[in-house]
């Protein structure tokens, strides 16, 4: 049928009938709201590249958590500023952790908000690498040990768990490291607790603001023997696959904007719920633009956030979570 009997237009005549034909819905639950925790007391500093988001002690982070609650968001991912740093990132993995202690409160105020806590190490080795690092005799290179992270990552995962985390999310993309997680919670009784891997995961650009938000810069060299190069694309479908086959509860894809034909194709590819991780570069344009007028926030974001869930995410780790929760109530 062509035109002039069929015209498109037909269904998008009113507000009303374009909602009716709408396929794709975002909602509150498909947010996942990133929070950088820190030391000390009254500390509430903003990353000067991520407007409206700060770094935030236990205690004013309370208020953020009623915050989030209140809102919808069903889930918030947490990342930790330690008070040292060393070259296993021992404070990964300690009972007192800023992750550990920070799940431990949110559990408290609000036991329902499901806590994911990112397990890496960047954050918390003094050279800034996710995993540890081995000195060839030889040569003089320096390489991150992919085998000798994977004990000391099983370690802060089990950690995590303990003190309450409900979902565990991996980002260090060091081999093995799904079913060497799978295999330490099990191990420890954490049977029931669900790994979200970041198992896509590109060496980016787009992770620049991130790491002045959780201090977690690599000190020497990049992180590129170990997270993908952004030109692969069947290179994804081999991360995804051994991660399936590890036990993986949930598959990501990160970034999200530079990377949608990757998150469709892991839709068509896996039936796991498939999580889109709206990095901090991404968000750090829209604000930046915003900031000088140039574009309308709200529609950008919401625009946006509807792309991603159109490409195929089931749920978005975004820092425009809190916004986009009240724009989608109409606020
Ligand atoms: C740590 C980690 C990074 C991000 C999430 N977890 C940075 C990195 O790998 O360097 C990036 C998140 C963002 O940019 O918003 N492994
Ligand atoms: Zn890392």
């Amino acid at each position: 049928m062509a035109f002039p009997i069929t015209r498109h237009r037909r269904l998008r005549r009113t507000a009303a009938m374009r909602s009716i034909v709408r396929e794709t819905r975002l909602s509150v639950d498909d947010f996942i709201y990133p929070l950088f925790v820190t030391h000390g007391e009254n500390v509430k500093t903003e990353i000067s590249s991520m407007p409206g988001v700060y770094q935030l002690s236990i205690d004013l982070l309370k208020a953020e958590i009623d915050a989030v609650a209140a809102s919808g968001i069903q889930a918030v991912l947490l990342f930790g500023l330690p008070a040292t740093k060393d070259a296993i990132g021992t404070s990964a993995f300690e009972d007192d952790g800023i992750v550990q202690q920070a799940t431990r409160a949110i559990k408290e105020w609000a036991p329902n908000l499901l806590v994911v806590a990112d397990t890496c190490l960047c954050e918390f080795t003094d050279h800034g690498h996710c995993g540890m690092i081995h000195h060839d005799p030889r040569t003089g290179n320096a390489e991150v040990d992919n085998d000798a992270s994977l004990e000391l990552l099983v370690k802060t995962a089990v950690s995590q768990a303990k003190a309450g985390a409900d979902i565990i999310a991996p980002s260090n993309m060091m081999d093995g490291f799904v079913g060497a997680i799978r295999e330490g919670l099990d191990a420890a009784g954490f049977e029931m607790v669900p790994i979200m891997s970041y198992s896509v995961k590109y060496a980016s650009a787009y992770y620049g603001p991130f790491r002045e938000a959780a201090q977690s810069a690599p000190q020497f060299g990049d992180r590129k023997s170990y997270q993908m190069d952004p030109a692969n694309v069947r290179e994804a479908l081999r991360e995804a696959e051994s991660d399936v086959l590890e036990g993986a509860d949930m598959l990501m894809v990160k970034p999200a904007l530079a990377y949608m034909d990757v998150i469709r194709l892991m839709k068509e590819q896996y039936d796991l719920p498939l999580v889109a991780y709206n990095v901090s570069a991404e968000y750090s344009m829209v604000k930046a633009a915003a900031a000088n007028g140039w574009i309308d926030e709200r529609a950008i974001v919401l625009e946006t956030l509807t792309g991603m869930k159109r490409a195929g995410a089931d749920l978005i780790i975004t820092y425009h979570a809190l916004d986009a929760a009240r724009w989608l109530k109409g606020e």
